[in-house]
This record gives C-alpha cells, sequence and structure tokens, in this order.
C-alpha cells in the first residue's frame, strides 16, 4: 500500500494470486529451471506477443546478450544502439565482444533515429537494438527498412515496454528477436527475469541450447560449445504467469495514471509528459516529465525538493556515449532529453486521489524554481 507522506517512483504490484502461484510452485518441489511453469509462461507469453515461441532467461541482460550470441554476433561485428537507453544494452554488446555504435534519438518518441542508424552503417555493422523507450515504441517500419536493405538483424530492446503497440502488433513480434526485462520495477515481474521472443525456429531453438550450458541434445552432459546458465526458475515463472494474467489491468491502469497527470499536472509549452505518436500504444512504463530549459543542476534542486515534500522521481537515463568505457561522439538530442526529462511515480497502487497530491506538489515546485529556470515559461 502507499504510505501516504511518501511516494517512490515505482513498485511492483503483487496480489494473493502471484502468492497463491508461487506457493503452488514452491510446494511442487521444482524450485529451479525445471517445472511446468516454465513452459506455461513461455507458452502463454508468447500467445501475449503473437509470436510462435518465448524463452525465459535469467534477467534481460543476459537476454540481450543471449540474443546476440544467438545471432553469431561477436569480436569485429557493430550493433548500433541508440544513446539514451539503460546501460544495459550497451553492456551486452560487450558481453558479447561486440561493438556498441551510439546514435542519436528522435526528439518525440526518444526511440532511436532512424536517419542516424543510416548514418552510421559500416560493413561492420551487423544487427541494430532498437529500444522503446519508457514504454513507447520505435518506429519499426523504418527500421526495418534500413534492416533489410543492408542486411543486418534487428532486436527489439523491449525490455520497458509489454504490450507496446506498433500500428497494432506488440512490441517482441516486430523483428528477428524481442527481449523483455522482468525486474521489480518493470510492467509485470518475476523479480529478476527476462524472456526473448521470436517468430523463428531456428533462433528460439539455437538460444534454448545456449541458455542451457549448450548440451547436446542426443547425448546427456555432453557439451560441444561454450553456452551459458542464463536459465529462470519455476518460482519465478509461477508469480510471472499470476502477472501475465494480470497485465491487462496492469496497462489499463497505467493508461489512467498518464491521464490523471495530464489532467492535474499543469503542463504547458514547457513543460510536458510523455509523448505518443499516432502509430502507437505506449504501455507508460513511466510517467515521463520534461521541462524545456532546465539545466542539470537545477533539476537536481528540484528533484530534492520533491523529494523532500515526499515525491520520489528519477532523471532520465544518463546518455551511454557519457560513460567511460562507452565515451564517444556527444549526441545533442539524447544529451539534451538526458538533462531535462525526469520520471514520475508510476506503479499500480496509485489512485486518483495520490495522483492528484503529487502533481499539486510538482506545481508547487515547479511554479517555485520558475526562476533558476532560464528559458522557461512555467
Ligand atoms: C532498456 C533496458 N534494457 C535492458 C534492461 C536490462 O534488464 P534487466 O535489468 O532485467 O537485466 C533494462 C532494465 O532494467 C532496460 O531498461
Amino acid at each position: 500500500m502507499v504510505n501516504k507522506h511518501f511516494y517512490p517512483v515505482s513498485m511492483p504490484s503483487i496480489t494473493e494470486k502471484e502468492i497463491s502461484y508461487v506457493n503452488k510452485a514452491m510446494q511442487s518441489g521444482w524450485v529451479s529451471s525445471l517445472g511446468e511453469c516454465i513452459d506455461k509462461f513461455e507458452q502463454e507469453f508468447a500467445k501475449y506477443c503473437g509470436v510462435k515461441y518465448a524463452l525465459t532467461t535469467s534477467n534481460g541482460t543476459t537476454g540481450l546478450h543471449l540474443a546476440l550470441a544467438t545471432l553469431n554476433i561477436g569480436p569485429g561485428d557493430e550493433v548500433i544502439i541508440p544513446d539514451l537507453t539503460f546501460v544495459a544494452t550497451a553492456n551486452a554488446v560487450s558481453h558479447a565482444g561486440a561493438k556498441s555504435v551510439i546514435v542519436d534519438i528522435d526528439p518525440d518518441t526518444l526511440c532511436i533515429s532512424s536517419e542516424a542508424i543510416m548514418q552510421a552503417i559500416t560493413p561492420k555493422t551487423k544487427a541494430i537494438i532498437p529500444v522503446h523507450l519508457y514504454g513507447h515504441p520505435c518506429d519499426m517500419d523504418a527500421i526495418n527498412k534500413i534492416a533489410k536493405k543492408h542486411g543486418l538483424f534487428v532486436i527489439e530492446d523491449a525490455a520497458e515496454a509489454h504490450g507496446a503497440e506498433y500500428k497494432g502488433k506488440r512490441v517482441g513480434a516486430l523483428s528477428d528477436i524481442g527481449v523483455f526485462s522482468l525486474y521489480g520495477n518493470k510492467i509485470i515481474t518475476t523479480g529478476e527475469g527476462g524472456i526473448l521472443t521470436t517468430d523463428d525456429l531456428l533462433i528460439y531453438e539455437r538460444a534454448k541450447f545456449l541458455r542451457d550450458h549448450a548440451m547436446s541434445k542426443e547425448k546427456r552432459y555432453y557439451h560441444p560449445e561454450i553456452g551459458y546458465n542464463y536459465r529462470m526458475t519455476n518460482i519465478q515463472a509461477a508469480m510471472g504467469l499470476a502477472q501475465l494474467e494480470r497485465i491487462d489491468e496492469i496497462i489499463k491502469h497505467r493508461n489512467d495514471l498518464y491521464s490523471w497527470y495530464q489532467e492535474f499536472i499543469n503542463t504547458s509549452k514547457t513543460v510536458t509528459l510523455n509523448y505518443v505518436a499516432e502509430w502507437a500504444k505506449s504501455t507508460y512504463w513511466m510517467i515521463c516529465m520534461e521541462i524545456e530549459g532546465i539545466d542539470y543542476d537545477t533539476r537536481a534542486i528540484f528533484m530534492a525538493k520533491l523529494k523532500e515534500l515526499g515525491v520520489d522521481t528519477r532523471p532520465y537515463f544518463c546518455t551511454v556515449s557519457a560513460m567511460p568505457m562507452y565515451s564517444s561522439e556527444n549526441n545533442p538530442v539524447s544529451k539534451y532529453k538526458s538533462d531535462i526529462g525526469l520520471n514520475l511515480p508510476t506503479f499500480f497502487d496509485l489512485t486518483r486521489e495520490n495522483v492528484k497530491e503529487i502533481s499539486e506538489i510538482v506545481n508547487t515546485v515547479l511554479s517555485e524554481i520558475t526562476q533558476t529556470i532560464s528559458k522557461c515559461e512555467v
């Protein structure tokens, strides 16, 4: 339940359903990565996304790495990723031994820019990883067209976008492989966890083989290659099944949250909430707020004041190109958005009254800092 005096950014929604499914899995004795919940969760998740196959993993990062390994992407290869994303996207490319080529984003959707992708293609490019950031899908037709023209793989990083739709089709079904995170702050969660989606039997079988220590199907405990242990447990899958049965109500509530925030926050030309493209159905993993003209330090003051008043927020991701290990040319749109954006509390237990109270606090602090925001007409 929400503590009236402090609103965190995120918390999972765990009901009697999750608890009873997990209890049943525990009682079954199948506590590791074999058990009926795993198979069922994979089948149901595949069905939900509209693909033939889904494969659970230990988390979204291992899922991304597994996707790259399955496609045989490694040393000497380049993978194009957006600059504004969680660092796991880049880390997975590094774990595969390949190089991330970091490009700019579209200023509206915050997703990878297809023009920037085109400019970044070299003979070494093997794949593109579009990230459906904060629950908003990427412009997949444009990306897939480029990929087709240049013979590239596309791996959707759908870690933050369960159920989001692009032109009526769910993310995870829009490319060679989709990868979801099931971390505790995600739209649905298994505590830690991830899941891959694909329509391609060969990809599915290869990913499954590599995920399970690359054990030969014909000869148990014979391993012709170096594989991984990237498996999820049956207990986690039990929780996943319960969450998946509730995903429609969870997403509906996130839509409600978005409309409540739209209603109560004093938005303007300079203070905006999530943009949604006309071809997109966002699932609002996070309510996003951008304040044009604010700088990094003033945003930090703004967020600290909100916290004092009981509203936690989080800044947009730092750009990948700002990290020492990926240090590269600055992408101006990503850098700007990274500095002016923040996420407001976004989780299932928030009521309309809670959102009203949070918004009133946000509006008050916004007006207080107006003077310090240069060029800002709040
Ligand atoms: C865009 C993005 N990619 C990948 C990941 C990695 O997922 P996980 O934390 O499950 O490893 C996350 C999640 O946190 C994410 O937000």
